[in-house]
């Protein structure tokens, strides 16, 4: 038997110049810019630019880079149509999963760059999520080229609420997009690079992306720990609920990493704005109850919240409906997903490991007339 890694953990497959995740420092990092830095001072566009073209705009590109995504965002009356048939029951993840891959029909990947692409997609993806939502759900068909707002987490809250965002909701959502645009190799850009380690096109390596990242492990965890966090009336409450929950050795979404070893530095910055957010809306009910989920859990398990726990009362305190958490996963990674199948082009082998066989040893193979009944 060969040494497996369970998980494939601590495996190391390849090299990167994207990020850096669990590093000494400050653990986090893209293109050597400390996650901190990042989200402090930067926009998501700013972010998406230097993930795609491997350094961060100047005031000039920058402008002509927020343009440019304003210029893609129509989205193709084919594309519309397929969004109106999309069932209303259907979850937002698999919108997108469709949508994309109908993008990908309309406007074939050949001889389209990568950044390229992925602009598109970044462009894009809010108006395909919020079409579908407003018709089945509000049973409107919105103009998705009314709201005027140049960055994409202003555009996406406009859609959302049909109107302006309040600027501590739009700056809220802005830093979330930053700090969930790239992670190393986690599984969803793990999927999209075995993708295209098979020369596959680009919208399959997204597809196969936002597929991974639906799962409650991953990036739909975010959605899970809101479920949770809501359940409860008051802090006693969750703490009687989660103490039950980890005797009975069940998983509380939010916690845990398989990385970092004691913090996600994406929640120290998350958790400001859910703080913050909080105060603003006069809660006293969320956010106690989640910073005492936070102390059960390092108290029982020594597990830290990760970026997905605080992310789901900042999103929820924005009016965001809990179901479309995941899909603003998607639409901040997209760029993370595009800058690693630049990278997995550039220097491509086929990725395909092996498996410890442990089935039935060789046998004879009996004929289908000699089988006998059931
Ligand atoms: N709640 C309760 N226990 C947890 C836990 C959590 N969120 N995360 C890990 N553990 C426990 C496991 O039960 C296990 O305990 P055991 O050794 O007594 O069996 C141990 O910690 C190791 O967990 P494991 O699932 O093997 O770690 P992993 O590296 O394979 O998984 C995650 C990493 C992120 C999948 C895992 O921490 C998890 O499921 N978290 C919840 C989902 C989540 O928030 N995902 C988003 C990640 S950014």
């Amino acid at each position: 038997m060969k040494t497996k890694s369970g998980g494939l953990e601590g495996v190391v497959v390849g090299d990167t110049a994207i990020s850096t995740v669990g590093k000494e420092g400050v653990g986090l990092t893209y293109r050597g810019y400390s996650i901190f830095d990042l989200a402090e001072q930067c926009s998501f566009e700013e972010v998406a630019y230097l993930l795609l073209y491997g350094k961060l705009p100047n005031a000039q590109e920058l402008a002509a880079y927020q343009k440019k995504l304003q210029d893609l965002r129509p989205l193709p009356k084919d594309l519309k149509t397929v969004l109106e048939l999309i069932p209303a029951s259907a979850h937002p993840m698999d919108v997108l999963r469709t949508g994309c891959s109908m993008l990908g029909n309309l406007e074939p990947a050949e001889k389209r760059s990568i950044p390229e692409l992925a602009n598109r997609l970044l462009a894009t993806t809010p108006g395909m999520l919020l079409y579908w939502y407003h018709f089945h759900h509000k049973g409107n068909s919105i103009n998705l080229e009314n709201a005027e707002d140049s960055s994409l987490a202003g555009y996406f809250l406009h859609l959302l609420y049909q109107q302006k965002a309040p600027e501590e909701f739009r700056r809220a959502f802005d830093v979330s997009l930053i700090l969930y645009a790239e992670h190393e190799l986690n599984a969803s850009t793990f999927a999209s690079r075995v993708t295209t380690s098979t020369e596959s096109d680009y919208y399959s390596a997204i597809v196969s992306g936002i597929g991974t990242l639906r799962g409650p492990l991953h990036g739909g965890a975010n959605e899970a720990a809101m479920q949770l966090i809501e359940r409860f009336k008051t802090v006693n409450e969750a703490e009687k609920s989660i103490r039950e929950l980890l005797s009975q050795k069940a998983k509380i979404m939010g916690f845990g990493h398989r990385v970092y070893k004691s913090s996600d530095p994406r929640s120290d910055i998350i958790k400001v704005w859910s703080r913050t957010l909080a105060e603003k809306s006069k809660d006293s009910h969320l956010y106690p109850i989640s910073e005492r989920i936070e102390e059960i859990m390092r108290e029982e398990k020594k597990l830290f919240p990760n970026l997905d726990f605080y992310s789901a009362s900042v999103y929820h305190f924005c009016g965001i409906p809990t179901f479309l958490f995941t899909p603003i996963f998607v639409l901040a990674r997209i760029s993370g997903w595009s800058a690693h199948i630049m990278e997995q082009r550039e220097n491509n082998r086929l990725i395909r490991p092996e498996a410890n066989y442990i089935g039935p040893s060789e046998r004879t193979l009996v004929a289908l007339a000699q089988r006998g009944h059931a």
